[in-house]
């Protein structure tokens, strides 16, 4: 845990920035690596830790109790071991449930991923948005509050879809799925009426955007698709800063880190280099319920 550095004083690393930050990328998966690449672009001097645990994975399939207790376990390992300044929950079905019990349990920033509804609703022509996720994250009280709240004007079409992340975690360690088996799971995004179609998706699991370009030459009409990857990477900098000339973190130690580590192959060893993660670590943390 971190030690505050005035005797009394809430940490805040707005007001006291490391020159160099450690910024731990936490996700069930490989997911969580599209939104590391935006966060790596507005800090490329930080210290990174990017978490998978993919002991947990799908956390799509796991109820919001197991799920909430799990993140919180795994998140006390990682920032015993690694003591970030900051975490972003690169996951939008750990961050519509887990959030407020990590920030009640650890004194350090977290940044969450929810599905970006108040986006799509600003974005769409027709009003007709479809917002994919996983099964838990269409589930969730926090989605409907969001649609609610933001997008009441608008005909939302949750689809939670059962496969899509594992086809991204398989998407990256080349073996993609066929074409029909990804249609088969996109096709309730495009919807037509009388009133109108779809005309926004918001990606609203990060694994999603890594199959982007295959979305976009199988959707059957195009759309807008609205990755939030972008936005959490200026709410980093928000928070901690930008980079602070002369100081930087070799990038050679950049590292990602598995819970299991079962599906490590050299194919996933290469893209996870090419993506700014050299370094390869397990740290075994077996899902004991769920
Ligand atoms: N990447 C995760 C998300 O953003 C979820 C994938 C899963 O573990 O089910 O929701």
């Amino acid at each position: 845990m971190r030690v505050d550095l005035l005797a009394g004083a809430t940490y805040n690393p707005a007001v006291m920035p490391s020159p160099v930050p450690t910024i731990l990328v936490f996700d069930s998966g490989l997911g969580g690596l599209t939104v590391f690449a935006e966060v790596l672009k507005a800090r490329p001097d930080a210290r990174y830790v990017y978490a998978a645990d993919d002991a947990g994975f799908p956390y799509g399939r796991l109820s919001e109790a197991v799920l909430a207790e799990r993140v919180v376990i795994v998140m006390e390992r990682l920032i015993g071991l690694h003591d970030p300044d900051i975490v972003v929950v690169a996951c939008n079905t750990a961050s519509t449930i887990v959030l407020p019990h990590l920030r009640e349990r650890f004194s350090i920033p977290f940044i969450g991923t929810v599905p970006a509804i108040k986006p799509a609703a600003q974005t769409t022509q027709t009003g007709y948005i479809s917002v994919l996720a996983t099964p838990g994250t269409v589930a969730r009280d926090y989605t409907r509050d969001l649609i609610e709240t933001y997008a009441a004007g608008c005909k939302v079409n949750l689809v939670g879809s059962r496969r899509l992340a594992g086809f991204a975690e398989a998407e990256l360690a080349g073996h993609p799925v066929s074409d029909e088996d990804l249609l088969d799971e996109l096709r309730p995004c495009f919807v037509e009426d009388a009133g109108g179609r779809t005309d926004v998706v918001a990606l609203s699991c990060t694994h999603y955007p890594l199959l982007l370009p295959r979305f976009q030459a199988l959707a059957p009409w195009p759309v807008t698709w609205i990755d939030p990857a972008p936005a959490i990477a200026r709410r980093v900098t928000q928070l901690i800063g930008h980079p602070v000339p002369g100081h930087e973190a070799d990038e050679n130690e950049a590292v990602a880190l598995f819970t299991s580590g079962a599906g490590i192959s050299i194919a996933l060893r290469g893209a996870l280099q090419a993506k700014g993660l050299p370094v390869v670590a397990v740290e075994d943390m077996p899902l004991l319920v769920g």
